[in-house]
Parts: structure tokens; C-alpha cells; sequence
């Protein structure tokens, strides 16, 4: 069993931590946010995720996972140490490298010994080496160091379920040593193992997201076509899914992606790759396809409401960037409901769990409801933001009674048209009717 140290205590970096303690590591999780630490070391958590905080209570218990914000102490105890702040978008666009350069400048002034520096944040290719070079140039003691990249591919909201039975785990290391290290930790995750050089295993995980949020902006593309065509997109996406070179996941369009992820990596891939002289078109089109999506739902809505948000009243169900998280970050719901209250509507807003990090993030201009049926009392419109399961069997009955206008917005395709139909509502989805076509966004 290993000891390790986790910096960056975030959706990452505490199921991460949390995991390994599960396998019988003794982890110690460091961040610098104070206040992140002290909540945890009550035995609550940050951020809601399913599954986690129980799994946290039992390692703390069994005194396998501990919480610190003191980050050199953590290093100095432990053999391995991973990497697990932000990089977050840039003003640039390129990634923001500074929480992972202080990261790597702490380590090398708290090396004590020889250690495995491993990165789970997502980074461009070419950080290894920095950071290599970062920790020598702070270190007091020459100890050897060796740093390798370990991508993460959970997805908030079946963060744990990820962690533990993941499709693959890469690594990228040249350093036998460090290899079998890498291997032993994940010995008991039956899992497809992947190795590569350092600056492979960093690309891999930009590929991957680059891919994912372009299967999006792909089906996104093909919904606005189809309602030019009039085609239901849900059978088309069924008629092509069942094809196992295409695969049906990731096949449902709506209105745009978002998260801390998907629209951060897309572009700094596309930035590494200017920064190289290369032109990358179609991460280009990808992002525009995401940001076109969000203005054409506003332009949707609009349009239902006779031309105008101002002076309505909107219910919007989900606020989340996805079922089963907190995560608002770059979620589409927010920026529809900015639009929404800067052109004049007024908001009533529920989700099962972001309410309270919304408020805190977003705070006033919008009514927060504890009930879903709450956010849709004397509203001109609903409009499903996210997919949570809670919303799928709304009854339509009691939409009707409760809201002042008829108009139902699927901003998820998770509804059947004929049941919303049916209780004199009018259904507009997401490339599923012959709803008012847009050629183009108009906002
Ligand atoms: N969130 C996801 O679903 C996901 C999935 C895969 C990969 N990633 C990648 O993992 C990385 C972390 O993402 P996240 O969503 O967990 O971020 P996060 O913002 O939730 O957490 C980052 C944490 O790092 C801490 N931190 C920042 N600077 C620090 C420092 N100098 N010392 C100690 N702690 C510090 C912050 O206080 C914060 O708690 C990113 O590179 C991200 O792209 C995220």
C-alpha cells in the first residue's frame, strides 16, 4: 500500500484521493482553499457528488484519508504525489498553467526524498517537462524525481463509478520504475492499461474531450438540419447509432455543451495547435456549432413568445451543466438565463441541487424554487435545461394547470411530444417538429 498526496482537493482531486484510500492507500488530499479543508475534515463535502461523501466518511474513519492545506508537509510524507489543480481557460484561451506551476515549485521545496509527481489535471502537451524542470530548479535536496501524466476521464456525476471501473487508465512515463509503480496502484481496477511517453498520454486526454464535445456539435448540427427537413432527430440518431463505427452515446442533441471541461480543452487544443501554425478547422467549427446552439435556443424561445422574452415569465427546470452534479460551470442553462434577464423576463429556476452554488455564483435576477412544479407557476414558458431524472415523468397534467402560457421547451429531447401535446401544451424539442425554423441564429 502506498502513501500519497493529492494537491487540488477539487471534483478531481477529492474523488481521486477518495478512491485510492478505498483501494487501502493511505492518502492525504492537500489544497490551499482553507475553507475547502475545513468542511471536509467535519466530514462534509464540497461539492455533491453521488456516492462520495459516504466513501470519504469511511476512509477518514478507518484513518486512511486525511485533509490538509499545509502542501509541503503533505509532500514531504508521502511517495507519490499528484497533481490535480485548475487549468482553466486563459484569457488567451490558452490553458492557465500557473496553479500547476506553483504546484511544482511547492513540491520541489518540500522534496525530501524520491518521488513519483503525477499529473491527473489536464494539461498541454509539453507541462511534464515544465514541471520537471520546475521542481529541480526549487529543490534544496537533488532527489530523483519522475513525472508522469496520468489523464483523468471521470465525468462528474458518476465520478466514483468512473474512477472504479474505468474504460482504460493511461499512462505516460518513460521510467520503468515509475511504470510499475503506476501499475501497482491500479493492480485490483480491471481495466485495459495504457502506456505511452509523457507527451502522448497529455494528448490523449485533449483528443478525447476534443472528440466527445465534437459528437455533440456533430448532433447538434444535425438536429438544426433536421428541423429545416422536418425529420425527428431521435430516429435519426437511433438509425445511425446502432452502427458500432458511429455507437450510440453521445448521440442526443440539445442546446450546446458545457462544463469545466469540454469547452476549456477544445480550445486550448486548438490553441496548441496555432501555436504550432496549424489552423485547427474543425475544433474551430466544433465550438462554433456549441455557441450557435445556445444563441439559436434563446432565438427558439423568443420566437415562441411571440417575438420577445421582455415581460415574461420563464421556468426553467435544471440548472446544472449536467444531471447528478453541482457544477454550473459554463453550464448552458446559466448563460440562456442571462440572456433571459438581460432582455427582461423574469426567471423562476429549479434544480435538485445547484440552487444554493448558483445563488453563491450567480446570485440575484433569478426566483430560486425549492419545487419544480413552484418554477413553473403562471410561467409563459418551461424550458428543460438538464436531464435530471426527477424531470422526466413531470406530469403534464399539472404543467398545464400551473403555467400562464402553453409553451414547453425540450432543451433536452427527453420528453414524449405526444404526451405534452395531449394536455394543450405545445411541445418544441431539439430537431424533433415542424416548430418555427431558423435558417440561421438571430441573436
Ligand atoms: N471536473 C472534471 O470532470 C474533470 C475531469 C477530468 C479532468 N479534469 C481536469 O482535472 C483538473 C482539476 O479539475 P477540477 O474540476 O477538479 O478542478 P477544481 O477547480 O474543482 O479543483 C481544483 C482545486 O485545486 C485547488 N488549488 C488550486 N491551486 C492550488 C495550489 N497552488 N495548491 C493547492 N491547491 C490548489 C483549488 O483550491 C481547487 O480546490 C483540471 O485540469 C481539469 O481539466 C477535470
Amino acid at each position: 500500500m502506498r502513501r500519497i498526496a493529492i494537491i487540488g482537493t477539487g471534483y478531481v482531486g477529492l474523488v481521486t484521493g477518495t478512491c485510492f484510500a478505498e483501494l487501502g492507500n493511505t492518502v492525504i488530499c492537500l489544497d490551499n482553499d482553507a475553507r475547502k479543508i475545513a468542511v471536509l475534515k467535519r466530514g462534509e463535502a464540497p461539492f455533491f457528488e453521488p456516492q462520495l461523501l459516504e466513501m470519504i466518511v469511511r476512509n477518514q474513519h478507518a484513518g486512511r484519508l486525511q485533509f490538509s492545506s499545509d502542501v509541503e508537509a503533505g509532500v514531504r510524507d508521502s511517495e507519490i504525489v499528484f497533481i490535480a489543480v485548475g487549468t482553466p481557460m486563459g484569457e488567451d484561451g490558452n490553458a492557465d498553467l500557473s496553479a500547476v506551476r506553483a504546484v511544482a515549485a511547492t513540491i520541489g521545496r518540500a522534496l525530501n526524498g524520491p518521488k513519483i509527481v503525477v499529473s491527473k489535471s489536464t494539461v498541454p502537451v509539453e507541462t511534464g517537462e515544465m514541471v520537471s524542470s520546475i521542481i529541480a530548479e526549487n529543490s534544496i535536496e537533488a532527489h530523483p524525481v519522475d513525472v508522469v501524466s496520468n489523464p483523468e476521464f471521470l465525468r462528474e456525476g458518476s465520478a466514483v463509478s468512473d474512477f472504479m471501473q474505468p474504460d482504460r487508465i493511461v499512462v505516460g512515463t518513460s521510467s520503468p520504475q515509475a511504470e510499475a509503480v503506476m501499475r501497482d496502484l491500479y493492480a485490483s481496477l480491471d481495466a485495459p492499461f495504457v502506456v505511452t511517453d509523457v507527451r502522448t498520454s497529455e494528448m490523449i486526454k485533449y483528443a478525447a474531450n476534443a472528440f466527445l464535445a465534437t459528437k455533440i456539435s456533430f448532433m447538434n448540427e444535425i438536429a438544426n438540419i433536421c428541423e429545416l427537413v422536418d425529420v425527428d432527430v431521435k430516429s435519426v440518431g437511433r438509425g445511425i447509432g446502432f452502427d458500432h463505427r458511429i455507437g450510440t452515446q453521445f448521440m442526443n442533441p440539445g442546446i450546446g455543451y458545457g462544463g469545466s471541461c469540454f469547452p476549456k480543452d477544445v480550445r486550448a487544443l486548438e490553441k496548441i495547435a496555432n501555436g504550432r501554425n496549424y489552423d485547427a478547422t474543425i475544433l474551430r467549427a466544433v465550438e462554433q456549432v456549441n455557441h450557435e446552439q445556445i444563441k439559436r435556443t434563446f432565438a427558439k424561445i423568443e420566437s415562441a413568445l411571440g417575438g420577445s422574452v421582455a415581460g415574461k415569465s420563464i421556468g426553467v427546470l435544471g440548472l446544472a451543466f449536467k444531471p447528478n452534479t453541482d457544477d454550473i460551470r459554463e453550464a448552458p442553462a446559466i448563460h440562456l438565463i442571462d440572456s433571459f434577464v438581460r432582455s427582461g423576463a423574469e426567471v423562476f429556476a429549479h434544480d435538485p441541487i445547484a440552487i444554493e452554488v448558483t445563488r453563491a455564483e450567480v446570485g440575484a435576477g433569478i426566483t430560486y424554487c425549492a419545487q419544480m412544479y413552484e418554477a413553473l407557476n403562471e410561467c409563459d414558458l418551461l424550458l428543460l435545461a438538464t436531464e435530471w431524472n426527477e424531470y422526466k415523468n413531470i406530469d403534464f397534467r399539472m404543467v398545464r394547470k400551473l403555467m400562464r402560457g402553453n409553451v414547453v421547451f425540450d432543451g433536452r429531447n427527453i420528453f414524449d411530444p405526444e404526451k405534452v401535446t395531449a394536455e394543450g401544451l405545445r411541445y418544441i424539442g431539439v430537431g424533433r417538429s415542424k416548430e418555427p425554423v431558423f435558417s440561421q441564429a438571430v441573436v
